[in-house]
């Protein structure tokens, strides 16, 4: 069978579509840092946002600690749920895609482990066990921010 030449062309068109769309999700949206990192480049509205969620982050790793500290495992539970998988599902598409691969995955595997060490709290496992699943989880924090900074465009 010979295939038309539109036919060719619009597989080649629908080809670069998808190769296009592939590289974004990989690669996302970077640039050069200003330091040894790279950057992901967003809008100040989505740059505010992705800096939002980062301080609820650091919120609910010092409301982790500080329900460790005062044996409080309720705390802890509710601390961990706020930066859980729910605190990630209101992140839009367009936003999605300009950030790189590896980048998400971090981002995901935080969240993740949060709804990890709320289960753990809520199932009564020891304070050190919870301190080592948090110490892991932190691991996740310094491997992005060794690897990425934000920029808006
Ligand atoms: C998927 C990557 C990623 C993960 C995982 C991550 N961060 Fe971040 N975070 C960033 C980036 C990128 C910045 C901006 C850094 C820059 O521009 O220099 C940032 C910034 C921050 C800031 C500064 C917020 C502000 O208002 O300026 C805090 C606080 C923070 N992160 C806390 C955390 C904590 C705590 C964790 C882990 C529980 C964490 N982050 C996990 C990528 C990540």
């Amino acid at each position: 069978m010979k295939l038309s030449k539109l036919a060719l062309l619009s597989l080649a068109l629908w080809l670069a579509t998808v190769a296009t769309f592939a590289w974004f999700f990989v690669r996302g949206n970077t640039a050069a840092g200003t330091d040894d990192r790279t950057a992901v480049v967003l809008q100040p509205i989505e740059r505010d946002l992705v800096l939002g969620e980062m301080r609820g982050l650091l919120t609910a790793t010092h409301g982790i600690l500080q329900g460790i500290n005062v044996g409080d495992m309720k705390q802890v539970a509710a601390a961990a749920r706020s930066a859980g998988m729910g605190a990630a599902v209101d992140l839009n598409p367009a936003l999605m895609a300009k950030l790189p691969l590896s980048f998400k995955e971090l981002g995901m595997t935080v969240h993740h482990r949060m709804d990890d060490i709320a289960v753990a709290a809520e199932s009564g496992k020891p304070a050190p066990e919870i301190m080592g699943m948090l110490t892991d989880t932190m691991s996740s924090c310094i491997a992005c921010h060794a690897s990425w900074q934000l920029q808006s465009n």
